[in-house]
């Protein structure tokens, strides 16, 4: 699953600025600190210059107090205006104001998804069996989009037992990195629960019917698969990278397909749908042999619509 393509990360903007205020953020945040921590430290010497040295007495005597109250208090100045610049002049940078603009995307989506469903056909439920059929959807991207499905997958359409992949294939893996690199990818619940970890340089769109569902900062959690596509209208190239149920709802929609075909059948409890050759035409096939690193041949097929 996982060949040499470049490619070019396509982060969307909105997404992209909400990283550069969150970084921005952190940053006036540790200058901040690092200021108060040096004002503390300044003034203690400050103290000492006047009490302890005898530093600037004549000043003393000409402001009639202690030259170092005076200069604590203007530093002071200075350290509540920087104070106020970071927690209020910047504060719509912060958390607030990046839920607030999630908010209205998700708002606008719901609305745009109402239109949509009308026009949907309804969901069937999932039964893991080897002969999977997909369901059949509507295609609602935009015509630039190549909404792509990637999937390593046995002979015998295998694809994963016990929520874990079946084999590990080192260069099935670094095409995976390489091609959805800087994109979106939209995957299951399950699929999601199955990583370490969230990926870098990959928002993660995972699809749950759970209203609350927890997920860690960055990742994207949307209640349909629908709206999984809709959140990635900005990106020319999504990935939907799984699982089984997901693959079920994408084939119909999906522009293209980055298949590992690995030779061999294996027991499973979650299957790839069969791919229908009067829907598909293959592109592309490079075969791989079994080594050192890789326990199984395989080959990199790419089918696109025909
Ligand atoms: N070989 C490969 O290329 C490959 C790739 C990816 C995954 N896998 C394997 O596939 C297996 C996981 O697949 P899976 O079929 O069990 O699970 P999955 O497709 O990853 O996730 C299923 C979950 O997605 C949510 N979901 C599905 N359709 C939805 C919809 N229309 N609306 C809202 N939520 C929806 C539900 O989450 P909630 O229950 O939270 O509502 C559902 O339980 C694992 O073994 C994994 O290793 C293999």
């Amino acid at each position: 699953m996982f060949g040499k393509k470049k490619s070019t990360p396509q982060i969307d903007k909105e997404q992209l600025e909400l990283i550069k205020n969150a970084q921005k953020r952190i940053k006036q945040k540790k200058r901040l600190y690092f200021h108060f921590v040096l004002f503390l430290i300044g003034s203690a010497f400050l103290i000492f210059a006047n009490t302890v040295l005898g530093m600037g007495t004549e000043l003393t005597q000409i402001l009639g107090t202690e030259w170092f109250l005076f200069a604590i208090l203007i530093w002071l100045f200075f350290l509540m205006y920087h104070t106020f610049n970071v927690f209020v002049t910047y504060k719509f940078m912060g958390k607030d104001w990046e839920q607030k603009q999630l908010a209205v995307l998700v708002d606008k989506q719901k609305k745009r998804i109402e239109q949509l469903q009308s026009s949907l056909p309804k969901e069937t439920p999932v039964s893991k069996q080897p002969e999977i059929k997909e369901i059949p959807a509507v295609k609602t991207i935009n015509s630039n989009q190549e909404l792509t499905v990637i999937v390593a997958a046995a002979e015998n359409n295998a694809i994963g037992k016990d929520n874990k992949l079946i084999w590990h294939l080192g260069d099935d893996l670094k095409r995976f990195k390489r091609l959805t690199n800087g994109h979106h990818i939209i995957m299951g619940r399950k699929t999601f629960e199955s990583f370490p970890k969230p990926l870098p340089n990959r928002i993660h769109v995972v699809i749950s019917r759970q209203q609350d569902y927890q997920v860690p900062e960055g990742v994207i959690v949307v209640n349909s698969f629908q709206d999984a596509i809709d959140f990635c209208k900005n990106d020319p190239q999504p990935y939907i990278i799984g699982g089984g149920e997901i693959y079920k709802q994408a084939l119909s929609v999906a522009d293209k397909i980055e298949l590992t075909r690995v030779h061999e059948n294996f027991d499973a409890d979650t299957y790839f749908p069969q791919i229908d050759m009067s829907v598909w035409k293959e592109s592309h096939n490079t075969f791989h042999t079994k080594d050192g690193n890789h326990d199984h041949e395989f080959s990199f097929i790419t089918y696109v619509r025909k």
